[in-house]
């Protein structure tokens, strides 16, 4: 049972890296297998709408989303994190929501009951807008969202930040806590 945890900072080692590397950790000790993608210096281009995934599983857009939309299809839980800009997810995590949901869509619903969800960070405001548009992506594609002990929502400005929100830290350690809990259930 695996869990990747993609990380949509174009900035790396920063607090989203922190945060998701934390939850990767609780599950980690509930015997599960992790893996964490930055997207950090990849090339990941947005939808152009050109419907090929509707005819093959496969993307004719030449950069790096294909391989970790594989890693992402043989995964058991998907978690995405993401800074907010500008009130919203980036740009990066956007590129890769909508190519490898559209792959998924496309081709049978390859992330169809699969566990995962959010993890936000951000210097001030723009928190739970941002949660809702990744929790959007995780139910359109039919996957299962656990909860945690507050919204998946941390704060922090400077790298590092994140690591002084003990009351953020917690929530996603909770969140991968009961992200563990429900792959196994399912996989039971
Ligand atoms: C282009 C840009 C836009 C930002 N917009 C917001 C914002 O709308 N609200 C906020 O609270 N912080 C905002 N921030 C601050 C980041 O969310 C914050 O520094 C966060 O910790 C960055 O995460 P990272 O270290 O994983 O890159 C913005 C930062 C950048 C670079």
């Amino acid at each position: 049972m695996k869990i990747i945890g993609i990380v949509g900072s174009p900035r790396k080692s920063g607090n989203t890296e922190i945060l998701t590397a934390h939850t990767l950790k609780a599950i980690v000790e509930e015997g599960l297998e992790t893996e964490l993608i930055s997207l950090a210096g990849l090339d990941i281009k947005p939808c152009n709408a050109c419907r090929a995934c509707a005819e093959e599983e496969q993307c004719p857009i030449e950069d790096d989303l294909f391989p970790i939309y594989l890693k992402m299809k043989e995964a058991d839980g998907i978690i995405l994190g993401s800074p907010v800009y500008y009130g919203s997810a980036t740009a990066l995590i956007k590129a890769l929501m909508e190519r490898a949901g559209q792959i998924s869509h496309s081709s049978k619903e390859t992330f169809k009951g699969k566990v995962g969800g959010p993890l936000v960070v951000a210097r001030r405001a723009g928190h739970n807008f941002t949660v809702a548009q990744l929790t959007f992506w995780f139910e359109i594609l039919g996957m299962v969202v656990p909860g945690s002990t507050y919204w998946n929502i941390a704060f922090g400005r400077e790298k590092g930040d994140v690591s002084k929100d003990d009351e953020g830290m917690r929530t996603a350690w909770n969140f991968g806590k009961n992200v563990a809990l429900v792959v196994k259930k399912l996989r039971a």
